[in-house]
């Protein structure tokens, strides 16, 4: 049973296949943590320490006791105004304008099956997968309850955490800050690992010790940004890859959060995951409720590699939904990086013929085909054909696509306006401005008010206008720019729109889901700038980033890889020289780069020569055959770019029969040594034969001292090697 209440000693106990974690109802109600790791059994209230701590006040039940405080001891879900003067997961304004939160248990409920949240996206789970631990907590004072809610999956070794706050009192409140999520730990010493960025460059690899004080990380830009990622993984310090303890935090949200991890007084470590709290102040009137997103948690006592292979499964299987979460996904081209703005029909038709040709399974339309949009200055919001542009209607464009055998896609960006395009021009108070102020502009757009139903069913109704006008399979969703001057004209709680312009993007995908399930969308935001589990329930991939150059892709992938499954990365071919950093790198390198993540080109394929075309030709063959053990592999990480000359990764099927190592050389000597990549997750002791080579390894020596790439004949130049078990040496 993957939940255990214990009446005696008042503990829950959440188990999963390798994982245990406990918390206690204590002698005065308060919901402590007691224990999160490798599976253990038995009461474990003996890790609590109490003793008397200087400024650091008692809960009055506590009476003269001057060891009880709870600015020392581990919780569940710390609140503003007990006495913890670290940072809390929660603070609520009450009505009377006071701080002050005392949570206390009031009861529980364990069932079958795995909670959802209403609007929002979670993991699922079929009845016999997951358990549910709801426990309600209450404020005596205001009568503001707190339902926390746990997810046990344990054959995924995946904990889900969320709450509710009701404010079941009199008066209104304001919850002024809320994470579902908070670790406590009593000792150790560790690490926080997080994913930070740029436009272009998102989820690098940042591991920093948690030391006194807070670190924060965090996005208040209305997506959940290319700056830093909503998944953080605290790792003892002494974790790697293959060993040690560490846990994951990923956030099921796409909007603003922030992340933090503090070292506190007594040397104890606390981390949170939830939502920002600039802009955040979401006022509760008597009887509402407030749901928080949910925090996927993994734990492994092994090392940083089955952590994301934990995450990976997750969200791969219980997290995107639709008819392509198992399936590889259709081999696109994509007309951005081919044409940007400046084509006709004619070039499109060229350009999908020659696709077909080279065996890909879908043209994409990105931007340019709306409107008057030849630039980016204009006509976002007109969700109207260009036919003009086009030549044909688009019914016309895609059955011309489909007659060549390929599915046809389009790109849209419900969320933009610009300033220039009939919609601003009619409903201009249907942007997020503050009345008497100049909003920012960023791309020429701004920002539609989508907390507000009306402008969300508006649009809605535009984009399903163009998407009943053909066979269109795929969208690819768009959001450039980050959102700023937040105010709704439609709330006088100002503090709730960032939060409610998610649940309406949420519910436009939602209805979109439902209207053609068939459809496969791929989330986007200027690339990777929302690239999260909130958005793979509704887009089973995201475009990565925006940055094409294989090189910087081995960094952007590695950082991805982390938290999210290759299965979810979207990643082209693209030309050379790369148009966003003028790098030249060979097409080989550019293929095994692409191919670790949700394959597709992006360049213009009149400009190939013959040889290129046939190089094309054999990658698109190699993908076919490799897509399963690439998509559904364990992901193995073999070096870490930004510190080594070589980018290498690995993946291997479930039951390691094969594996598939890819590997792009990072740097070019004169005379250089070898690099030699140790291979990871093989069985021990057995032979492998490399499928082109032909020769018989022994897998020991293979992940003991690795093989060698053979010396790079020119720069970045890509190594891919298939493995396959076989019976002899
Ligand atoms: C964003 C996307 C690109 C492309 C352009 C179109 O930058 O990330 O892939 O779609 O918009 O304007």
């Amino acid at each position: 049973m993957g939940i255990i209440f214990d009446e005696k000693e008042k503990t829950f106990t959440l188990h999963t296949e390798h994982t245990t974690y406990q918390m206690q109802v204590d002698r005065y109600g308060f919901l402590l943590h007691l224990y999160y790791g490798k599976t253990a059994q038995g009461c474990m209230d003996y890790l609590l320490t109490y003793a008397d701590h200087g400024f650091s006040g008692n809960p009055y039940d506590a009476g003269m006791d001057r060891t009880y405080s709870m600015d020392a001891l581990p919780q569940e879900f710390p609140t503003l105004g007990t006495g913890d003067y670290r940072t809390v997961a929660c603070i609520i304004k009450n009505a009377d304008g006071s701080f002050a939160c005392d949570f206390r248990y009031e009861s529980h409920s364990i069932r079958e099956g795995k909670y959802a949240l209403q609007g929002l996206p979670a993991v699922y789970a079929g009845k016999n997968e997951a358990q549910t631990l709801e426990i309600v907590l209450s404020d005596h004072a205001s009568g503001v309850k707190a339902q926390l809610l746990y997810g046990v999956l344990p054959e995924l070794d995946i904990i889900t955490r969320s709450v509710r706050i009701l404010n079941a009192g009199e008066g209104s409140i304001t919850l002024e800050k809320l994470a579902p999520a908070c670790l406590d730990f009593v000792t150790g010493k560790f690490d926080f690992i997080t994913f930070y960025g740029r436009h272009a460059m998102e989820r690098n690899f940042q591991r920093i010790p948690i030391a006194h004080g807070i670190s924060k990380i965090g996005s208040f830009r209305g997506a959940s940004s290319h700056q830093y990622n909503p998944a953080v993984i605290v790792a003892e310090r002494s974790a790697t890859e293959d060993a040690g303890q560490c846990y994951a935090l990923a956030f099921v949200y796409s909007g603003s959060f922030q992340s933090e991890a503090q070292r506190d007084q007594f040397d104890q470590t606390r981390v949170l995951m939830g939502l920002q709290e600039e802009m955040f102040s979401y006022c509760l009137k008597a009887g509402e409720e407030f749901a928080a997103p949910e925090v996927i948690m993994s734990y492994s006592s092994e090392g940083l590699a089955p952590l994301s292979q934990n995450l990976h499964r997750c969200m791969r299987t219980h997290l995107c939904r639709g008819k392509y979460r198992d399936v590889r996904r259709p081999i696109l081209i994509n007309s951005w990086e081919a044409a940007y703005f400046d084509f006709t029909g004619e070039a499109l038709l060229k350009l999908a013929a020659e696709a077909a040709d080279l065996g890909m399974e879908m043209f994409v339309l990105d931007d340019g085909w709306f409107g008057n949009r030849d630039n980016d200055l204009k006509a976002l919001g007109d969700w109207q054909v260009n036919e003009k542009k086009l030549g044909c209607t688009l019914g016309e464009l895609i059955a011309g696509i489909n007659g060549m055998g390929l599915k046809f896609g389009l790109w849209i960006e419900p969320e933009m306006v610009n300033e220039d395009s009939n919609l601003y021009r009619e409903h201009p108070d249907w942007v997020l401005a503050i009345p008497k102020r100049k909003p920012v502009r960023s791309r020429y757009q701004l920002v539609l008010d989508f907390s507000r139903k009306d402008v969300v069913d508006y649009v809605f109704g535009q984009i399903c206008g163009v998407l009943d006008q053909g066979n269109i399979e795929y969208i690819k969703w768009d959001m450039n720019r980050s959102l700023s001057d937040i105010f709704s004209a439609q709330t006088d709680c100002q503090g709730k729109v960032l939060y409610d312009y998610v649940l309406g993007v949420y519910d436009f995908l939602e209805r979109l889901v439902k209207r053609y399930p068939d459809l496969l969308i791929e989330g986007c935001c200027g690339g990777g700038g929302r690239f999260d589990a909130g958005m793979l329930y509704y887009t089973p991939q995201i475009w990565c980033s925006d940055n094409t150059d294989a090189a910087d892709r081995v960094r952007i992938q590695y950082g991805t890889s982390f938290v999210y499954p290759v299965s979810a990365a979207g990643s082209h071919v693209s030309a050379s020289p790369n148009h966003q950093t003028g790098r030249k790198t060979p097409l080989h390198t550019r293929g095994v780069v692409a191919m670790s993540g949700t394959f597709g080109y992006e360049l213009n394929l009149g400009m190939l020569t013959a040889e290129e075309k046939d190089e094309i030709r054999a990658q698109i063959k190699s993908y076919c055959a490799y897509a399963d053990l690439i998509q559904k592999g364990l992901y193995y990480r073999l070096s870490c770019p930004s510190e080594d000359e070589v980018g290498a990764w690995m993946f291997v099927s479930e039951d390691k029969s094969e594996a598939l190592v890819c590997a792009v050389s990072l740097a070019q000597h004169a005379n250089m040594p070898a690099n030699y990549v140790r291979l990871k997750g093989l069985k021990e002791n057995t032979a492998y034969r490399e499928a082109a080579g032909g020769k018989i390894y022994n897998s020991t020596a293979l992940m003991e001292t690795g093989i060698a790439l053979k010396g790079a004949e020119c720069e970045y130049q890509a190594y891919q090697m298939h493995f396959v078990e076989c019976c002899h040496f």
